[in-house]
């Protein structure tokens, strides 16, 4: 399973590329907000400085909502860098800038996805990664994780090279989960990263391994 990190954040991003476990970036306006990051040109900045901190790919999202907008500025994006990945919502006129953009050879991420329905006209319309929100259902007391299985299920029945992004995930079990449900890609906040590297047992296990180190490195008769 590849590994996004979900932020607009370059501190955070640089700390997740230096693990050496990051796979891509996605961001989404209330990210880019939550940065500061306003304006069309300080936006269209941030996402080359992204891309030129990692070397995957990078999900920048269009605001406009009717085709031809979507597809004009999904334009605009996708010039911006090669590695960005142009994110267009899941409705009617999104679905078709979809198929227009699987047809110029413009790689998507159909974003705002809540049920396995939106998950196959996604896939039908040729979006090339598809973005469950796990957490948000969970909030609205639906299992998220329920639905990857099921957009997995549906997508190896009929053979969709449409990618599994979950998104919307909130802990490292949420990562997990996905991992399990056979989920392409899990987008992440670099919190619930580092909390999977989290086990109690490991830090009682090499506080114990380093504590009998020193004991047989000091002198024996002194
Ligand atoms: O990738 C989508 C994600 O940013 C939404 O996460 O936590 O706002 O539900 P959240």
């Amino acid at each position: 399973m590849k590994f996004f990190i979900d932020t607009a954040n370059l501190t955070q991003i640089r700390e997740a590329e230096d693990l050496g476990i990051l796979d891509g970036v996605t961001t989404n306006p209330s990210l880019m907000a939550k940065e500061g990051i306003t304006g069309h040109d300080k936006i269209l900045k941030h996402y080359v400085d992204i891309c030129n901190v990692v070397t995957g790919d990078v999900s920048a999202e269009v605001l406009a909502t009717d085709f031809t907008g979507i597809v004009e500025e999904g334009e605009m994006l996708s010039s911006l860098h090669r590695q960005i990945v142009v994110k267009v919502p899941m409705i009617k006129d999104g679905l078709k800038a979809l198929k227009y953009f699987d047809k110029k050879g413009i790689r998507t991420n159909c974003t705002l996805v809540f049920s396995a329905g939106q998950a196959l006209l996604a896939a039908k319309a040729g979006a090339t990664y598809v973005s469950p929100f796990i957490g948000r259902l969970d909030d609205i007391n639906q299992d998220g994780v329920d639905l990857i299985h099921q957009i997995v299920h549906i997508y190896r029945t009929y053979d969709y090279k449409t990618q599994v992004l979950a998104a919307s995930i909130r802990s490292p079990l949420h990562i997990v989960k996905c991992a399990e449900a056979g989920a392409d890609v899990a987008t992440c906040p670099l919190s619930a990263i580092l909390d999977l590297l989290k086990h109690p047992l490991t830090d009682s296990g090499l506080a114990k391994f380093l504590a009998d180190a020193r004991k047989f490195s000091e002198p024996v008769n002194r």
